[in-house]
């Protein structure tokens, strides 16, 4: 099934929040929007509903799932303790992008957590996730909604590209806006670590329960890893991608080279850069004054990269800060090179 959000005032009141809401509470897969990407619900007490989660998008089963809540006291019931620092987070950031472990009491079943003593919850910044959730008034366990090794969903149309006829319903919200993952930060640790950038920068945590550690990019043979997911490899396109540093000379220097060489070169970069090269390109990313922009684009353009025909395709550096972290981090996965 999949509902159509026609206007968001109210929506408690529509029919098909309270069908999609019965449906969690029954068991079945709902896939929901959020304000980062589409997750893929399922009540995070029944591991019968979690096993269809990971089936539906071949997830690793060593992955654990961040758990999604309406209100905060939903969680409370489920962790040992919410630290100073943790709470002062819950306070700036939520409903928002940002994801907080949590040491783990119990009653989640043991595949939401992939048998770690920790939890990841949040609370997300969508009317229509939260209407949801509170609807349904349990924890809702939801990783994106993509296959696994796809990039993940900004609209209801890649989570059915991907998870047609293997989930039971999706909630049509639109575009999402941040367009990467939530922030996962560990507060079980008297200095917190940023597990994964994502839609809260460091600088905006920063300012909140002062510094925090972050999680050193994952080397190949790390066999323990912080984040299970940290391991996994991200999304590439089939066609490679390199994402060039550098100035627009750089950039034109290399696709001189390429295309001399006689390869069809894509160009997925900003509106400024497209023009400053003189180039038209069908994966362009939007004005490089708003990396927001530039951001909440990036999984539909990698998507787009597969439907056309490049041999290689190159993509602009963006400086690496604020929302530009997330931003790299995401394309840098996505690149097989970066030069
Ligand atoms: O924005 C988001 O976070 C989206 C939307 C749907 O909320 N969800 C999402 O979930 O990105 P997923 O499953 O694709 O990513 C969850 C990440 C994984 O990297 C996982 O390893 C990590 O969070 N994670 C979950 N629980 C954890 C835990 N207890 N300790 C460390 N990392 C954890
Ligand atoms: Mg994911």
């Amino acid at each position: 099934i999949c509902w159509t959000v026609e206007d968001k005032e109210q929506l408690h009141d529509h029919s098909y929040i309270k069908q999609a809401a019965a449906r969690l509470k029954q068991g079945e897969t709902i896939a929901f929007p959020t304000e980062t990407v589409y997750g893929l619900g399922a009540d995070a007490t029944s591991s019968e509903a979690v096993k269809k989660v990971f089936e539906a998008k071949g997830r690793p089963a060593d992955n654990p799932l961040i758990v999604h809540v309406g209100s905060r006291d939903v969680i409370e019931q489920y962790v040992r303790y919410i630290s100073d620092k943790a709470n002062q987070l819950i306070e700036a950031f939520w409903p928002g992008s940002l994801t907080i472990i949590l040491p783990l009491k119990g009653g989640f079943s043991d595949n939401v957590t992939a048998g770690l003593t920790t939890v990841g919850v949040r609370m997300p910044d969508h009317p229509v996730a939260i209407a949801l959730l509170q609807e349904a008034g349990i924890p809702v366990a939801a990783p994106s909604a993509n296959s696994s090794g796809k990039p993940s969903p900004t609209s209801h149309t890649h989570v059915l590209q991907d998870l047609n006829g293997k989930i039971n319903g999706v909630v049509n919200g639109g575009q999402t806006g941040v367009g990467v993952e939530s922030t996962v930060i560990d507060c079980t640790l008297e200095t917190p670590v940023i597990l994964r950038p994502g839609g809260v920068t460091k600088a905006d945590i920063e300012a909140v329960i002062g510094p925090v550690d972050v999680a050193p990019a994952l080397v190949e043979t790390f066999d323990s890893p912080r984040s299970p997911g940290m391991k996994y490899k991200h999304y590439a396109p089939d066609c490679p991608v390199w994402v060039v540093q550098g100035d627009t000379k750089s950039m034109c220097k290399v696709l001189t080279e390429l295309r001399d060489d006689g390869y069809s070169v894509g160009l997925m970069v900003s509106d400024e850069l497209a023009s400053e090269l003189g180039e038209q390109t069908e994966l362009k990313l939007g004005s490089c004054e708003d990396l927001n922009q530039i951001t909440s684009e990036l999984y539909s353009t990698l998507r787009k990269i597969d439907e056309l025909d490049y041999d290689i395709v190159l993509a602009e550096s963006f400086i690496k800060e604020g929302i530009g972290e997330a931003l790299m981090n995401r394309l840098e996965k996505a690149a097989s090179k970066i030069i």
